[in-house]
């Protein structure tokens, strides 16, 4: 009896989602004999049930392309817009799943994924899903597929503002990806040796970033570099999020704005990185330029580190299948893979502990957290 495996890409595009592809379209094809069918555009694709057969040739030079064959959309079953409306559009795409005739469908996302396999998993489907995100940000598996493409670029970007801030005697402040997560910056900052990282897990004082800035100047160090999380808040903001809503609904608006798309534009993100570049010029007197990195880090050829972790997800991916186990994440663990329940995983968000090595590491080196 032939399996058929239905796989899709959702969320953000990143490095190495081919390299999944092609890892879980290969294992099937030519390993265990399974058909897979491909749907366009993530849940959008599957709700409008637009296919796409992979065969072998479909398969054949994707291992080393950025983005999705498939194509992507952030678009969730039970919230869809269609027809100018927000609709709960799951009954058809359980519909589309059981009309192709699917035993099983591998879902290839980063957090938000997870949560829209789970419902699917809660409406009787078969569904596996594989931790994908430059964010790194999944719960429960040691790394995510992306990040170390992304942490390459932001790396390299860091090392070439060295120059450019070194000869203008500048602080130059380079915003990072990462949504609600450090991992992107604090890693890049590292890396690239930033003197500031700013990331959403520690809370951040300009004043300490400016002293941090004016110490290095008194050693006679006339340039820094501040690798900034684009989540990353200032103590007063961290202080205002917690608070509730105040009566204009001020907060109320921000947070209905990233219910939408779940993400917060870019704009609004830029927009704290200028003020906090001229805060710190005021304070310290040094001129001050930005950065922000955006979606080149999810753009290119993904790393070979990527690709290998992309490969060991998508071929331990059709083992399970194999196996009849379903409903869970394929989690990087050492070496190996390791299936984790949906449910342990939909809803969290992995974010950086205040005393992870690599905080400690940052700190010892003499970097500045804000803090
Ligand atoms: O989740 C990956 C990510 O690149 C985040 O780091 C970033 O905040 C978000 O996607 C941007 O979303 P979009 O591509 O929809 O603008």
């Amino acid at each position: 009896m032939t399996i058929y495996i239905g796989i899709l890409t959702s969320g953000g595009d990143s490095p190495g989602l081919n390299a999944a592809i092609r890892g879980v379209g290969k294992a099937a094809l030519n390993h265990y004999g399974m058909q897979i069918i491909g749907f366009r555009d993530g849940f959008r694709g599957m709700m409008e049930n637009r296919t796409m057969r992979l065969e072998a040739a479909d398969l054949s030079d994707i291992l080393t392309r950025g983005g999705t064959i498939l194509g992507t959309s952030r678009d969730k079953p039970h919230r869809m817009p269609v027809g100018g409306k927000v609709q709960d559009m799951t009954d058809v795409i359980v519909g589309n799943y059981h009309d192709n005739h699917l035993d099983v469908l591998v879902c290839l996302g980063g957090g938000g994924t997870q949560k829209n396999a789970l419902r699917l998993k809660e409406k009787g489907l078969n569904v596996i899903t594989l931790p994908k995100t430059i964010d790194n940000d999944v719960a429960l598996t040691d790394i995510t597929f992306g990040f170390d493409t992304a942490l390459g670029i932001a790396t390299d970007a860091i090392d070439r503002l060295h120059s450019t801030a070194h000869s203008h005697h500048r602080i130059i402040v380079v915003e990072i990806m990462g949504h609600r997560a450090g991992w992107l910056a604090l890693g890049a900052g590292i890396a690239g040796g930033a003197d500031v990282i700013l990331i959403p897990e520690i809370p951040y004082a300009v004043e300490s970033v400016a002293e941090a800035i004016r110490e290095r100047s008194r050693r006679g160090k006339s340039f820094s570099i501040v690798a900034i999380a684009e989540g990353a808040l200032s103590i007063k903001e961290h202080a205002e999020l917690q608070s509730p809503t105040n009566e204009k609904g001020g907060l109320k608006k921000k947070e209905s704005k990233k219910a939408e798309t779940g993400y917060t534009p870019e704009t609004q993100y830029a927009e704290k990185t200028v003020r906090l570049a001229k805060q710190i010029e005021l304070l310290t007197g040094l001129e001050s330029r930005i950065t922000i990195l955006g979606h080149l880090q999810r753009g290119g050829i993904p790393s070979a580190a990527d690709r290998l972790i992309a490969t060991r997800l998508g071929t331990a991916c059709v083992d399970l299948i194999d196996q009849g186990q379903y409903g869970v994440m394929v989690a990087t663990r050492g070496d190996g893979t390791k299936a984790v329940m949906l449910e342990d995983v939909a809803g969290k968000v992995k974010t950086v502990p205040p005393d992870h090595p690599w905080v400690l590491s940052a700190r010892h080196v003499g970097i500045s957290l804000g803090d």
